[in-house]
This record gives C-alpha cells, sequence and structure tokens, in this order.
C-alpha cells in the first residue's frame, strides 16, 4: 500500500500533521506503537495538569481562612484523583481519534522502522508488513534519560525509583518523595506532593532549580516552596542509589537521604532507537534528528517535527513544527521562529516566560533594559494572592525599543503569557504595548504597567 505521507509517532506532532495531511486530502497513515496523543496526553502535560488543579483545590480549601473562608475535614483522594485524571485522558483521546477518522487518516498500531528509500517512496515496516511513503514525517518524541547512577537500574525495577509514566499512576502518596532534577517535570511533580503530605526533597546538580528560567523568578519560586516545607538540595549529585536511601554529594560534602519513593526527572533524550534512521542515512546529533526551519531533514521528503528534533521540548513546539512540515510539503512557505515560544512551569504559583532571559540576552551580548516589577501592582493579583510575591519582568532592547522577553512568577501566568509571545512575534515595541487596551482588574494588566514604567 502506498501513502502520500506517512508518519511515525501519534503525538502532539504526528497526530496534528496527520490531522492537517488528512484535511489537506493527502492519503495519511499514522503509524503510533503505544497510545494516540503520546506523553504529553498519556503521560505528561494532561495527566499532570489534572493532578495539580485537585491538588490546587485540597490547597485552597485548607489555606483560605485568610480570605474568611474555613473549611473543616477537608480529605484528599488520591484514587478518586488518578481515576479523573483518566476520564480527562479518555475525553481527549475519543476527541483527537475522531478528528483523524474525520480527516480520513488511517492509524495502525504498531511500530514503525524505516527499511529503505525505493524508487515508488519510503518503506517502512510495521508488524512484519511493509508500507510505503511517497513522504515521510517523523515524530517519535523521547524519552526519559537515565543516567549511569549505581543502583539506579535495581531501583527503577523494583519500583523504588520511577520516572514521569510511573509517578502519575503511583497507587498511594508516598510519606517520602526525593526528586532528582529540579526542572519542569521535578519542580511540578514536587508541587503535587508537597500539597498533598509528601515530605519533598529535590536535588539539582545546578546552582539553581528551573533550568533556563529567569533566575530572579527561580529563587522567588524557590523561596515560596521552601516555606511550604521541600527541602532544595543544590549543587549535588547522586552518587549511589540504595534499596530506600540516595546518596548524594553536595557542598557540604556526602550525605544519604531516606525517601519512601524516588522521581527520576532529568531530562529527555531522543526516542531514535530502533527507528531504522540509518537506514536512509539521516543526520542525527547526540540522536536527535537534525532539521531546518522547514522541517526537512538531510534526505529529501524526509522531515521530523516535535521532541525528536531535540530543539525545545513542548508540546506546543510540536504542533507549531507539525504546521510548517505540512506546510512545506504542501509547497506553502511558512518558518519555524523558535524566539517566541512561551514556556510555563505550572507550580502554584505558575511561572511562565518568553523570549531573552537577561542570561541569553548577556550571553548574545544584546544590549536590553529590565523593567522588573511585582506583581502587586495588580488589583486583582493583590484581590486574589493574600501575601504573594510575584513578579513581572521584561526585557526591552536599548536601541530599538523592542520587546525582547517577559517573565512572570504568578497565578494565571500561564494564560497572560501567549500576550507577550505574539508582542515578540510581531516585533512589537514598547509603544505599541504601552497603547494597549488591557481588561481591568487582570493580573495581565501587569504587562502594560511594566511597560509604562518605560
Ligand atoms: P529538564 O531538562 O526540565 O530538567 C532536568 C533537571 O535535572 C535540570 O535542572 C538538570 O540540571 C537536572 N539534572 C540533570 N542530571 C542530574 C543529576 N544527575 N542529578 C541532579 N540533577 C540533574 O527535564 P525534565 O524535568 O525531566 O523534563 C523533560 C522535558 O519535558 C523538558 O524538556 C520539559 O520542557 C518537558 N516538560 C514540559 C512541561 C511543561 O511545559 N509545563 C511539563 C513537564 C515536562
Amino acid at each position: 500500500m502506498t501513502y502520500d505521507l506517512i508518519i511515525v509517532g501519534g503525538g502532539p506532532a504526528g497526530y496534528h500533521a496527520a490531522d492537517l495531511a488528512g484535511k489537506a486530502k493527502l492519503k495519511t497513515l499514522l503509524i503510533e506503537k503505544n497510545k494516540i496523543g503520546g506523553v504529553c496526553l498519556n503521560e505528561g502535560c494532561i495527566p499532570s495538569k489534572t493532578l495539580l488543579y485537585s491538588a490546587k483545590l485540597y490547597d485552597n480549601a485548607r489555606h483560605s481562612n485568610k480570605y474568611g473562608v474555613t473549611a473543616e475535614n477537608v480529605v484528599f483522594d488520591h484514587k478518586t484523583v488518578l481515576k479523573r485524571k483518566d476520564k480527562v485522558i479518555k475525553i481527549l483521546a475519543t476527541g483527537i481519534k475522531k478528528r483523524l477518522k474525520n480527516n480520513d487518516v488511517e492509524i495502525l498500531a504498531g511500530s514503525g522502522q524505516i527499511l529503505a528509500k525505493k524508487p515508488a517512496g519510503f518503506a517502512i515496516q510495521v508488524n512484519d508488513t511493509s508500507y510505503l511513503g511517497k513522504k515521510l514525517l517523523l515524530a517519535p518524541g523521547s524519552e526519559p534519560v537515565i543516567p549511569p547512577i549505581p543502583g539506579l537500574k535495581e531501583g527503577l525495577e523494583n519500583s523504588f525509583v520511577v520516572t514521569n509514566r510511573e509517578i502519575l499512576n503511583i497507587p498511594a502518596i508516598p510519606s517520602s518523595l526525593a526528586i532528582i532534577g529540579g526542572g519542569v517535570i521535578g519542580l511540578e511533580m514536587a508541587s503535587y506532593f508537597n500539597s498533598v503530605g509528601s515530605k519533598v526533597t529535590i536535588i539539582e546538580m545546578l546552582d539553581h532549580i528551573g533550568g533556563n528560567i529567569d533566575l530572579d523568578i527561580a529563587n522567588l519560586l524557590q523561596q515560596d516552596y521552601q516555606k511550604k516545607g521541600i527541602t532544595f538540595l543544590l549543587n549535588s549529585r547522586v552518587m549511589q542509589i540504595n534499596n530506600n536511601s540516595i546518596t548524594i554529594a553536595g557542598p557540604k560534602g556526602q550525605d544519604t537521604i531516606e525517601a519512601e519513593n524516588v522521581l527520576l526527572s532529568v531530562g529527555r533524550k531522543a526516542a531514535t532507537a530502533a527507528l531504522g534512521v540509518e537506514n536512509i542515512g539521516l543526520n542525527t546529533e547526540r540522536d536527535f534528528i537534525i532539521t531546518n526551519e522547514l522541517g526537512q531533514t538531510n534526505i529529501p521528503d524526509v522531515y521530523a517535527a516535535g521532541d525528536i528534533n531535540g530543539k525545545s521540548m513542548l508540546a506546543h513546539t510540536a504542533y507549531k513544527e507539525a504546521e510548517i512540515c505540512i506546510s512545506t510539503i504542501l509547497g506553502k512557505e511558512s518558518v519555524m521562529n523558535y524566539q517566541a515560544i512561551p514556556a510555563v512551569i505550572y507550580t502554584n504559583p505558575e511561572v511562565a516566560g518568553c523570549g531573552e532571559t537577561e542570561t541569553s540576552a548577556q550571553e548574545k551580548g544584546l544590549e536590553y533594559k529590565t523593567i522588573s516589577l511585582s506583581m502587586r501592582y495588580s488589583g486583582r493579583y493583590i484581590a486574589e494572592n493574600e501575601g504573594g510575591n510575584g513578579i513581572c519582568k521584561l526585557l526591552i532592547d536599548k536601541k530599538n525599543k523592542r520587546l525582547l522577553g517577559a517573565h512572570l512568577l504568578g497565578n494565571y501566568a500561564s494564560e497572560i503569557i501567549f500576550g507577550p509571545a505574539l508582542m515578540i512575534e510581531k516585533n512589537m515595541i514598547i509603544e505599541d504595548i504601552q497603547n494597549l487596551v488591557f481588561p481591568h482588574p487582570t493580573v495581565s494588566e501587569i504587562i502594560k504597567e511594566g511597560a509604562l514604567e518605560l
């Protein structure tokens, strides 16, 4: 059977590309070895946000005395939370499959392997059958990095150590949880388990949490979570994992931490194993498939999108890259701009950012001015965040007054950040932002307040 397009991987990049290709009347085959929706829907973004929402309700119910609301006997039912999480996934998965069906996309369950480039197209093997695609889009995603720490393999085997996949189905709340890696997954899971009663310790090898986020925001978030009882061990490395403890080496020497469970969240790697990239000579770097700004690889008619290119491991980047690939296939002019991609950490308070940070601006030698405002400039923020210490930072290009970056700590940040992303994408200068009308009272007004400070 020959297809116009074969897509390997049914996560955000793959299913969105399939949807668009089907809509454009390309005969499309989507191959998925696990579940449609990929990591994002089944073991990432969506389930974690469902859990975090329940934790937020629980926090609010217990800590709202200062707002004049007192609730007694507040109970957190982890089993019900997990059941609801599964229901949410099911609703969304059903919707995606329905859309693909409506667009005549064929879905094939199995693991796709590239066999060869033939005159009629690319031969892809799935479950002992070979399929031909005139064009190929690779979107197999990523998987957790498993570093060579002594005892880690055994810990994973006996479920003392879990990854992002298992933690979302953990049957009971552990009394204590050690988290290796204070990045996005580590912080979101720390937020959940701290809210629902685990004693959480984060072990991070860098001197700050949150990876590439703004450093002031990383410090404020850390202070906030320290007050809530989380222990942060920065500049620390895990040396050994034992039966119910881990040995770390930090600034004060070696130490042993006991924990009921350990979450491993030290980053993700390309899922290229067994994909057969070598069979057609695809160029890779650290196993990530190299693509240009049109989504093309070094082999004509082969495209790649999503985590597999290693550029920005976010579901919304994957959607956009899928759109770019399909546009290129359809002969439309459209290129990827990585500058205006917002990033969010769904802690409570939320972190969101877009564009340059002070660190990245300095590395590039950009001349910028920083405007840093307390979120308390926003009436809505004060009304809803008793004692909150959120901030908004804007980076402005000194020469042309363009907005270079925006970074927020405070709730609704996840919903606000698309505004600054749009402003950066459209090269807006600060006067443009000053002239916009924001709804009042909203937390989003902080962006205009910031712009008016210049
Ligand atoms: P990450 O790259 O965000 O964070 C990993 C952290 O682990 C880093 O801070 C790193 O310094 C640290 N680390 C690495 N090796 C270590 C070691 N041996 N000991 C101690 N610390 C170590 O990776 P993470 O959290 O695993 O997330 C994976 C991907 O999933 C990311 O690319 C992220 O963007 C994406 N994601 C996005 C979410 C969102 O958009 N809200 C939510 C969850 C994941």
